[in-house]
Order: C-alpha cells, then structure tokens, then sequence
C-alpha cells in the first residue's frame, strides 16, 4: 500500500519552488559569461526563442506526466509505457547524481566566497591578482571539498525535511529574498559611471557573432535553466493536486526563469564594462572579474557579499531539485525511508564531488580526452544526458501519449487552448530536432 502522497502546500508554494529549480547557477552564474561570449542580446534573443516553443513545451509535457501518475520519473513512465520506458525515468535519476557532483563543487565556491567578502579577503581590482586568487582556492585539496560538504549539508537537510515542511517552506522564504537581492543588485550595477557601453552591448544585438555554435549553446542553456531532461518537473509535478492549471503556472515559473537570467545579465555584465574588464571571461567571470568590480566601488564588499549570498540562494533551490527525484524514487519504489534515503544520496553526490573538486588541483592533469573528472560530469550532464531525457519526454508525449496529454493538460476540457496541436508537433518534431543536433554537435567537436 502506498502512503497518500504529499501535495504542495498552496500554488504560490508550488511555483517558487519549481522557479527555485529553474533559477540557479545556470541563470545567474553562467548566463551572463555565455552572452557575454556570444554576442550579448543575440544570444539573448535566441535563447528566448528557445525557451518560449521547445523550453515551454517540455516543462508542461514533464509536469503533465507527474501530475498523472502522481510518481517520480521511474514510476511514472513504467505506469504510462511499460517497463522499456521506465529506464527513461531512470536515465533522469542518474542524470540528478552526475549533475549535483558538480553542481554542489560550484556552489561550495559561492559560499567560500561570500566569507572572502564578508572578511574583505579580497580587496583589490587587479584582475590577474584575483585570478590567481580564484585558482589557488580552487585548486586546494580540502577547503573547496568542506566549502561543498557544507553545501551539500544544507540541500540534504531541506530535501529531509519533506516537500512542505522541507522544500516548499524554503522556498517561499529564500526565492523572495532572491529577488530583492537581486534587484538591489541590478541598480547598483546599471547606475555605475561607465555602465552605458555594458547597456548598449546587452541592448543591441551583433548578429554577426552568431554562429550554429550560438545557436547550439543557447539551446543547451535553455533546458539546463528551465532544469528539463531529468525528471525535476515530473517529480515537483508530482506533487501536484488534480485542479492546478498547468499552462499558466508553468508561463509563470518560465517568466520568472527568464527574467532573472536577463536580470543577472544586466547585473554584471555593465558593472564589467563599468571598470573596463573584458566581458568574455568565462566561468571566471563572476570569481575573478566580479571582485574586481566590487573592489571598484563603494561599498563593494557588502554588495559582493550580498551578490555570492544571492548566487548560494539560487544554488540551494536547484540543488533541493536535483536530489528530490532520486529521494521520490527511492521512496515511491522502494519503501526507503525519506531521511535514510536523503542521506545514502547526498553521501554518494559529496564522494563524486570529491574528484570534481579535486580537478581543478590535484587531479587536474588527469584527464581524458583533455577533460577532468569535472569537465567530463559537466559535458556528460549537459550536451549528452539531459538533451537525451527532453528528447525521450517529448517524444514519449508527442507521440505515444499525445490524446491523454491534452485531456490532462486542459483539466479534461475545462481549459481551453487554441495553441495544443503546435504543442504536440513541438514535442514530435521540433524538440527531437533541435535536439539532435544539439547532441550531435556537441559530440562531434568536443
Ligand atoms: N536549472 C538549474 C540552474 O539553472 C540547474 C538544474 C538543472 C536544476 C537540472 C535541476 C535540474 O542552475
């Protein structure tokens, strides 16, 4: 016998939990380094092209699936397609585990750094200073691994708790204190002297930067930003009562998702061309070009305190997300007790994470195919395992669950959506396609 499942405790607890997912690292720590790289607004622009037809279609496609079965991944492809399908589910269990080893490696920084702030450690502008900074942290055998423990820590401990008590009373509280965080930020930022030239360059789209291999990464943003591909959606759908209107809920949390990618872009990227910095940086930009502007400005150490306590907020949320799938598995399926299960999990995420902290020191020269144990869990987990789980959503809905889809998806008829034919050729072929070569791509030049 099953327990009666756990519903969301009120649709607003709902859709800042599911935002909580969606906005994280991704959106605040390497969207503004990807358009910085791309071009600014044209990898702006087709990103939200991306995420407004295939981003909109996946995130209802998984949340119709939870809510249906009300099961995790695994469960609810084996109660709709067989026991072959199931293994799509299980794919996303998998996907959670190589995701967080380096997820929570990441956010373990942003929490080493907003100490540094606080303790004004760093307290210059010279960017290759700062850099040897970032690297020589990075690169150390304990203190990174303990700065994620503690991470890690704190994500079992709110997964432990339950999805009301635990998830979603988290949730309503750090995502409201995101956004004010955020918003003082950005005005800060675009007030500076010299912000113009950053302004202009997010504002005015330089279309010949773009590339296929723009196009390719926007793609690989979307789905990573709106946490599609390994089960997040099916599992927080899951916990869904029947009554909810989905399409509207899930604008809500892609508008959300979105207009905090646009705002952490117009957070950083004028404060770095405020202080002349260069604003294709990459993965260092928010570690190592960042402080520097905060050592630039006034009060610089409260606001980058209060910018790495944004980035470790966010984080949180997303790393709640991506253990909750194997902790709904190992309990749906299993019987496993939530807080044995959430230990066994977070202890196997921190020893993956040990080698993926561990590349960016000791183990950096272990590497295959010229990538560490990081590279390989980041390249695996975005270009290969979570485009490969959006394609299996899609295609299992658009084409061997299309009818039920769109009964479900209208709450048996009573919504009415003029748009649910161009939703299902989405999923049949416009994702699939996209898809394809976006695993393609990546594959053949990596
Ligand atoms: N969406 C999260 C982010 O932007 C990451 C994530 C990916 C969360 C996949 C859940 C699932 O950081």
């Amino acid at each position: 016998m099953l327990a009666a499942r756990e519903h969301w405790g009120s649709r607003f607890g709902f859709i800042m939990a599911t935002a909580g997912s969606a906005i994280g690292l991704g959106n605040i720590w390497r969207f503004p380094y990807m358009a910085g790289e791309n071009g600014g607004s044209a990898f702006i622009l087709i990103y939200l092209a991306v995420v407004v037809t295939f981003g909109i279609s996946l995130v209802m496609a998984e949340m119709v699936l939870g809510r249906v079965t009300q099961r995790n991944p695994v469960g609810a492809f084996r109660a709709l397609g067989g026991r072959g399908w199931a293994l799509a589910g299980g794919l996303g269990v998998l996907t959670g585990f190589v995701i967080l080893s380096f997820y929570v490696v990441v956010a373990g920084w942003t929490l080493a750094y907003m100490v540094f702030m606080a303790g004004n450690q760093l307290p210059t502008a010279d960017p290759a200073v700062l850099g040897g900074h970032f690297s020589g942290f990075v690169g150390r055998t304990f203190s990174p691994l303990f700065a994620a423990t503690i991470f890690m820590g704190l994500t079992a401990w709110i997964v432990a708790g339950g999805v009301g008590k635990g998830i979603e009373r988290a949730s309503k509280v750090l995502m409201p204190l995101l956004f004010v965080l955020l918003l003082v930020l950005v005005a800060r930022s675009v007030t500076l002297p010299g912000a113009d030239p950053g302004l202009a360059f997010l504002l005015t789209p330089d279309f010949s930067r773009v590339t296929i291999d723009t196009i390719i990464s926007a793609t690989a943003q979307a789905f990573f930003s709106l946490s599609i591909g390994m089960g997040v959606m099916i599992t927080y759908g899951s916990y869904l009562p029947r009554n909810v209107n989905i399409p509207r809920s899930t604008l809500i949390i892609v508008l959300l998702d979105v207009g905090v990618a646009v705002l952490a872009a117009l957070m950083v990227l004028p404060a770095v061309f405020a202080v002349g910095l260069d604003p294709s940086a990459g993965p260092g930009l928010t570690f190592i070009t960042l402080p520097a502007v905060f050592a630039s400005m006034p009060f610089g150490n409260l606001f980058g305190t209060l910018f790495f306590a944004l980035l470790a907020i966010a984080a949180l949320t997303s790393a709640v997300s991506i253990l909750e799938p194997m902790i709904a598995w190992a309990v749906d399926e299993h019987g496993i007790g939530r807080g044995a299960a959430t230990l066994a999990a977070s202890l196997v995420c921190l020893l993956l994470a040990i080698p993926a902290s561990l590349s960016f020191g000791p183990l950096s020269d272990a590497t295959l195919a010229g990538k560490t144990f990081f590279d390989w869990m980041d390249f695996l987990a975005n270009n290969v395992m979570l485009p490969l789980g959006g394609l299996l959503v899609a295609s299992f809905v658009g084409w061997r669950w299309a009818k039920p889809a769109c009964t479900h998806l209208t709450n048996d008829g009573t919504l009415r959506l003029p748009w649910l034919t161009a939703w299902i050729w989405l999923l049949r072929v416009g994702a699939p396609v996209a898809i394809v070569a976006l695993v393609w791509q990546a594959v053949s030049t990596s």
